[in-house]
């Protein structure tokens, strides 16, 4: 293996690390918005899939306790992501952000400590405009956005220990020149706290083409971006692009855009429906099937992972797609490439480069009824060993891949050069 030192430029809006192998090539690119936050996609719980509004204080501690005791910290999903509805009403006299005294009665900083003191890491959410988006609608009281605010907001985030902010534009409308000032704004205002926090924004609310967030790209801006409309716990819903999205609609929209990110900017294709039950709000929830789709097209995409069940009564099979180690160590895989369709395959097989020459291949049926999938591996490169992620089982690999995957599964793979050699 080359040696590789690393180096550091600033360039317009942003810092640049290249790692440098010995020759002077770049090798990979990694941008950071934030520096230091986001080597690879945050691994995390946000509170909005389950809870809406929802939220108190002891409901995030009872989460923060069961990611410990589930293995979920253990497994790397570290931060804990309160999202809308946790603001006061009003800014305090002198122009803090202060939290909802009777949802959260012990304040955001204990909130914080409480987190730290387990090993998690704090996730706050802000809109750069007068209201949140709960606000916006009318479903939770006040005019709290950090839009003109974004300097003390920022400081108040980083001395209550804040380690993420969710920073939602929350509406499909809108100029690229104004939104890229508001969300810029923030990105220097999180940036001279000098506090290294994941900067996750929000630019769309719309599916690919259809908003104006979606043209252009947040590298410099932020160190992850959503590319879609709000996810919900169903499979496919087919809906207008300003409508919510399953998770196949999600594939469909993400897959022309993967080639946009990495590399220390994270494609967010929002966050992870697995185990929410989709009751309350009419969605039929995943399958077993669908929800090992939905986290072996996140690993591809190189994704964040951000749980949204309720993690109290989780069950032991959600836990376990969670926490499949071999899933994590794709979407964590430190050369954070993306992965992509394979061409000729109509989106079936996506293929993804890993770090050690290793290539994650997925195989996705996205029919209503089971199908075969092959591959030539060759087309790939030369590999000796077939990993199956989600069976647990490695073999040596001769000729052809074949396997029937059931309707709406997908089958997890990843291909080294010798079963012998491989430690994953
Ligand atoms: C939406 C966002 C959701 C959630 C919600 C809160 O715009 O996409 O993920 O944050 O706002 O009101």
């Amino acid at each position: 293996m080359k040696r590789t030192g690393r180096l550091c430029l600033a360039v317009a809006g942003g810092l640049f690390l290249a790692a440098l192998p010995a020759s002077g090539l770049p090798a990979v690119e990694f941008s950071q918005a934030i520096p230091g936050a986001a080597a690879t996609p945050p691994l995390g719980w946000n509170s909005w899939n389950t809870f809406r509004c929802g939220i108190n204080e002891s409901l995030i501690e009872h989460t923060a306790d069961a990611m410990v005791s589930s293995g979920m910290r253990d497994a790397g999903y570290r931060y804990v992501v309160v999202d809308d509805c946790w603001v006061a009403s009003q800014r305090t006299s002198t122009g803090e952000l202060q939290a909802d005294p009777v949802r959260f009665p012990s304040g955001m900083r204990a909130l914080g400590d409480y987190l730290h003191a387990r090993g998690l890491l704090f996730g706050i959410y802000s809109s750069p405009s007068e209201a949140t988006c709960a606000q916006t609608y009318g479903t939770y009281p006040g005019r709290t956005g950090s839009r003109g605010h974004e300097q003390i907001d920022a400081s108040t985030f980083a001395d209550w220990g804040v380690d993420y902010l969710k920073y939602d534009w929350c509406a499909p409308g809108a100029a690229v020149g104004e939104q890229r000032q508001a969300f810029n704004a923030m990105r220097d205002a999180l940036r001279s706290t000098g506090r290294p926090i994941v900067y996750s924004i929000n630019a769309n609310s719309g599916i690919v083409g259809a908003v104006p967030g979606s043209s252009g790209s947040w590298r410099w801006t932020s160190s992850m971006s959503r590319a879609t409309n709000d996810v919900v716990p169903a499979w496919r819903l087919g809906r207008g692009p300003y409508d919510y999205q399953g998770i196949a609609d999600i594939i469909d929209s993400a897959a022309l855009l993967t080639t946009q990110f990495g590399q220390g900017f994270w494609l967010d294709p929002d966050m992870l429906e697995v185990g929410v039950d989709g009751e309350p709000l009419n969605y039929p929830g995943l399958s077993t099937a669908e929800s090992r789709t939905q986290l072996s097209m996140w690993a591809m995409m190189a994704a964040p992972l951000i749980a949204g069940n309720d993690l109290s009564t989780m069950s032991a099979e959600t836990g376990r797609l969670l926490t499949n180690r071999g899933m994590l160590a794709i979407d964590q895989d430190p050369a954070g490439r993306t992965g992509e369709p394979l061409p000729g395959t109509e989106g079936s097989v996506w293929t993804r480069y890993l770090a050690d020459g290793s290539v994650a291949i997925a195989f996705y049926n996205a029919d209503v009824s089971d199908r075969v999938i092959d591959l030539d591996p060759s087309r790939l490169g030369q590999f000796g060993c077939i990993e199956n992620v989600w069976a647990g089982t490695k073999s040596d690999l001769s000729g052809h891949m074949r396997a029937n995957v059931a309707a709406h599964d997908t089958q997890l793979f990843r291909l080294t050069a010798d079963c012998q050699l491989s430690s994953s």
